[in-house]
């Protein structure tokens, strides 16, 4: 690429406190944050682009949005005011399911708290959308002030864009942003890395500019005499942290805490130091481990999160470069090149510094369901769909488009086994709002061409022997995650078993409850924004 890399210094999100202090005791708070069209600086050499960013205000709006930092069990309202103009900056595709409002009259909108454990009016549903001042709404719109309540275990969440047909545009367009809950109990004592300066989040993703500054997404579809815009997967040719193309951060020789989000459309990275420095996670997306896992790599699929220490005083070079070896598609596209497969650099200072920051030995332990308490099992099968030219057309779960009638319909406070079976070539990173998963194994199936065409036909996996063909070889789940997620990668060819719990009280002695089986519902879907956008999405509704 053009730019040079390396040039721009690592922005720090603002910070927006989710809950107020009154002498010095958490309180409950209520924010107003807006969506505006404004201009970014995504590198000194690149002029300024139009993005849609979130903030308080027009002028405090960034890419990626500001981070909200909430406190455990404390209340945070959001009101998420959209101030986009009539038009969209990016092409969209009238022939996917999408939100059109009436004379097509401004962009629809609508947010989603990534891992927030909540009340379907408050989740963000892909129909509950609205335009400017609120003047159009969704099917399903029903409430302006969402609720999150932070009654879960501390960690990592991030907030993005759900509208209907048009996520994969309106996050391109620059609707992210990150969410720690924090539980300062139960943390401190850990010894993490805990100073603002030493515990960062960084919001990752890729981005294709032209010469003018302006996003370049490929405004003609693969198919398009099916659908004019639409692509399979938007890749960028470079690598954003923080709202810069490849930055830099001076560190010192110490531990540093590092929340990485990835916000990608389609791309994966295989993170690693190019100096062959190693670190640890300490927590997966929305929760810590049980223990520390030291790695070299790690690879992490759109929406997924890494909660990381790297201890640079373990560095034997005064530089680190955090490279990418992830291929796009994954697994099986083109390997990185000279741009995509760097993402920032560490410059590390030489004088030694006193640390007193630790990695302890166990961190939070959170209680695993074990398949004999599963209720029942469910199999959700992904599907691609080609033209006669072999590009592909749609996506979708079990063969259903969106709008057909719910089938998921787990029972509150239950759990049940999910067999995700993959029929494509693709990894598609699964996440299913309000539950949580728990990987128990990956199983290659056997005579795939033969099981394929049974369920082209058929269309039911126990019909078309599911148990036989799920024999092949079984490749474990990375000790990192084996804990609870709420999004999991789905290896192609495979059938991945997850234990799916539909509960939602994760602090003993709390009084707080909400209606799960409350309208609009839930929904669950493929985390590739083009896949999720045509269609690879289904409605989820917990029933009593
Ligand atoms: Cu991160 Cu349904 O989304
Ligand atoms: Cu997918």
């Amino acid at each position: 690429s053009r730019l040079s890399k390396f040039v721009d210094h690592l922005p720090d999100m603002p910070k927006l406190h989710g809950y107020e202090l009154v002498d010095g005791v958490p309180k409950p708070r209520s924010l107003v944050i807006g969506m505006y069209s404004i201009l970014w600086k995504f590198h000194r050499d690149l002029p300024p682009t139009r993005v849609f960013a979130y903030g308080r205000s027009k002028s405090k709006a960034t890419v990626p949005g500001p981070t909200i930092e909430s406190l455990h069990r404390v209340d945070t309202f959001v009101t998420w005011r959209n101030h986009l103009p009539s038009k969209h900056i990016l092409p969209w595709d009238p022939t996917i399911p999408t939100a059109i409002p009436p004379r097509m009259k401004g962009i629809p909108t609508v947010v989603h708290l990534h891992g927030g454990i909540l009340e379907p009016q408050s989740d963000g549903h892909a129909d509950s959308w609205f335009t400017a001042r609120f003047q159009s709404r969704g099917p399903t719109w029903t409430k302006k002030k969402y609720h999150y309540p932070n009654n879960q275990q501390p960690g990592n969440l991030w907030y993005h864009d759900h509208a209907m047909g048009l996520t994969r545009v309106n996050l391109l367009a620059g609707l992210v942003g990150a969410y720690v809950i924090r539980h300062p109990e139960v943390e401190s004592s850990l010894g993490l890395p805990s100073a603002p300066e030493f515990d960062r989040t960084l919001v990752v993703f890729d981005r294709s500019f032209r010469a003018d500054g302006s996003i370049y997404m490929n405004s003609t579809g693969n198919n398009p005499s099916i659908h004019p815009q639409w692509q399979p997967e938007y890749f960028g040719d470079a690598i954003i942290v923080n709202g810069k193309a490849w930055p830099y951060l001076v560190v010192q020789r110490r531990k540093y805490r590092f929340r990485i989000i990835n916000a990608s459309n389609a791309r994966f990275f295989k993170f690693f130091f190019t100096n062959g420095l190693g670190f640890v996670h300490v927590g997966s997306d929305s929760a810590y481990l049980r223990s520390p896992v030291y790695v070299n790599e790690t690879l992490l699929a759109p929406s997924e999160i890494a909660d990381i220490v790297v201890d640079f005083s373990g560095s034997k070079s005064d530089e680190a470069i955090l490279a990418n070896g992830a291929a796009y598609p994954y697994p099986s596209g083109d390997p990185v090149n000279e741009a995509n497969s760097k993402v920032m650099k560490f410059i590390i200072r030489e004088e030694r510094v006193v640390d007193s920051s630790r990695v302890p030995g166990k961190l939070i332990e959170y209680p695993l369901a074990d398949v004999s308490q599963a209720t029942r099992t469910r199999y959700i099968t992904m599907y691609e769909y080609t033209s006669p030219t072999d590009e592909p057309t749609h996506l979708y779960i079990n063969g259903r488009a969106y709008e057909e009638r719910v089938t998921e319909t787990p029972r509150e406070g239950t759990t049940e086994v999910w067999e995700v079976i993959n029929l494509t070539e693709d990894n598609h990173p699964l996440h299913i709002h309000l539950g949580l998963l728990a990987v128990v194994k990956q199983t290659e199936i056997v005579g795939l061409e033969e099981f394929k065409a049974c369920m082209e036909r058929r269309n039911n996996a126990r019909v078309c022997h599911v148990e036989r063909h799920a024999s092949g070889r079984r490749s474990e789940a990375e000790e990192h995650e084996r804990g609870w997620k709420n999004v999991y990668k789905v290896m192609p060819g495979h059938v991945t078993t997850m234990l799916v719990r539909f509960s939602y009280i994760h602090s003993a002695n709390s009084s707080y409850s909400f209606d799960p089986t409350a309208e609009p519902g839930y929904v669950y879907h493929c985390h590739i924004l083009d896949h999720e956008d045509n269609v690879m999405m289904r409605p989820l509704k917990i029933i009593r």
